[in-house]
């Protein structure tokens, strides 16, 4: 079996072909950053022009790099939301236009469940595992019970964490994407140097919240005016990075809890619980570290993909398409793009 990923919801551009066994065949990405960099964040409109200037020529080479033909696939799978309107339309097009041409079948994938599933190629973790989505556009905390079921324990009620981190990035001027700037900022830093704010830490409950936290880093930017050198910069993405884990770890104390109640002290098989890290913020090895840490307390379990496969990337939909089609599912060519699409539907909004 072989199956066509497309990622186009965002900022980046991306094809890939992987087989029934999860072996990732070929695996491109282009990114926009550069595009995006003089504004500071993505601009729709030239994410969608990008993700048309580039995304047949990026499916050529992921077919010639996976060594097969159009004709040779089982399926196309394309992300189909949340994201992007624009840029979800034109990988869904793609995806539509092939599965019509070469009369095979064609998945509509939500990007959520590309992150959330992506450790079961790489990693084969078995149902059910606890997940920290933490990415540019959310920030869950989710129990996943198999292919579509998704239970929602936890989300933010402002920014999500990776949008947290481009902010303060931007505040900091170290630049887009803000995440891995911040985090080779930090490693320079002292952390304990500015009192940030911890948002709702103490409070019950798994939802997150961190706008605070940045408009507590701007005020210390303000504070220092003219005189901020580039070790307060430091000190400040430290203190930031901290903060938010701090508020990350916090939240998910509270979410263990739950997953263990809910499930039992241990899996059916007598071992750990797993508790899966995905999305971009996913990539950040401080905020890792500090779950491994939470993971020892609490007899879990924590498996994050490699870096590469955290942030957006053509492998994880072509995964959900593998997943999906062994279960016979199909969507049809009616499928409609959704800029919103929760994994948990029965969660408030
Ligand atoms: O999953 P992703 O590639 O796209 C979305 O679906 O949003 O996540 C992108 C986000 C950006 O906000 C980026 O700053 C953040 O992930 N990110 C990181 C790191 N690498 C990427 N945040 C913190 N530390 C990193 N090393
Ligand atoms: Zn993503």
């Amino acid at each position: 079996m072989r199956v066509l990923g497309l990622e186009s919801s965002c900022d980046e551009t991306a094809a890939a072909v992987v087989d029934g066994a999860g072996c990732i065949l070929s695996n491109v990405v282009l990114s926009q950053i550069e595009e995006h960099k003089p504004y500071g964040g993505v601009v729709p409109e030239i994410a969608a022009r990008a993700h048309i200037d580039h995304m047949d020529r990026l499916i050529e080479q992921a077919m010639t790099e996976a060594g097969c033909e159009l004709g040779d696939l089982s399926a196309v799978a394309a992300t189909s939301g949340p994201g992007l309107i624009g840029g979800v339309m034109i990988g869904m097009m793609t995806g539509k236009a092939i599965a019509a041409a070469k009369q095979i079948p064609f998945l509509g994938v939500n990007h959520l469940e590309g992150h959330a599933l992506t450790v079961r190629m790489t990693d084969q973790v078995p149902f059910p595992y606890m997940l920290l989505l933490v990415s540019g556009g959310h920030c869950q905390i989710l129990v996943v019970r198999g292919v579509g079921n998704y239970q929602r324990l936890g989300t933010t009620i402002d920014d999500a964490a990776g949008e947290a981190f481009d902010k303060t990035a931007k505040i900091l001027g170290l630049g887009y994407p803000g995440g891995p700037a911040v985090e080779a900022a930090a490693q320079q830093g002292d952390e304990s140097r500015f009192k940030l704010p911890r948002p709702l830490k103490g409070k019950p409950g798994c939802d997150f919240s961190f706008s605070g936290l940045k408009t507590a880093v701007r005020r210390e930017v303000e504070k220092l005016g003219d005189t901020i050198t580039q070790q307060d910069m430091y000190d400040l993405a430290a203190s930031f990075q901290r903060a938010l884990c701090d508020s990350i770890l916090d939240r998910m104390r509270h979410a263990v809890e739950i997953y263990q109640k809910q499930e039992g002290l241990a899996q059916a098989d007598g071992g750990p619980h797993v508790l899966v890290v995905a999305g971009g913020v996913a990539a950040n090895s401080y905020l890792k570290s500090n779950l491994q840490q939470l993971c020892l307390d609490s007899h879990f379990m924590l498996v994050a993909p490699p870096p590469a496969l955290c942030t957006d990337n053509g492998a994880m939909i072509a995964w959900v398409g593998v997943e999906r089609f062994k279960l016979g599912q199909r969507d049809g060519l009616d499928l409609a793009a959704r800029a919103r699409w929760p994994l948990d539907p029965n969660a408030p909004p």
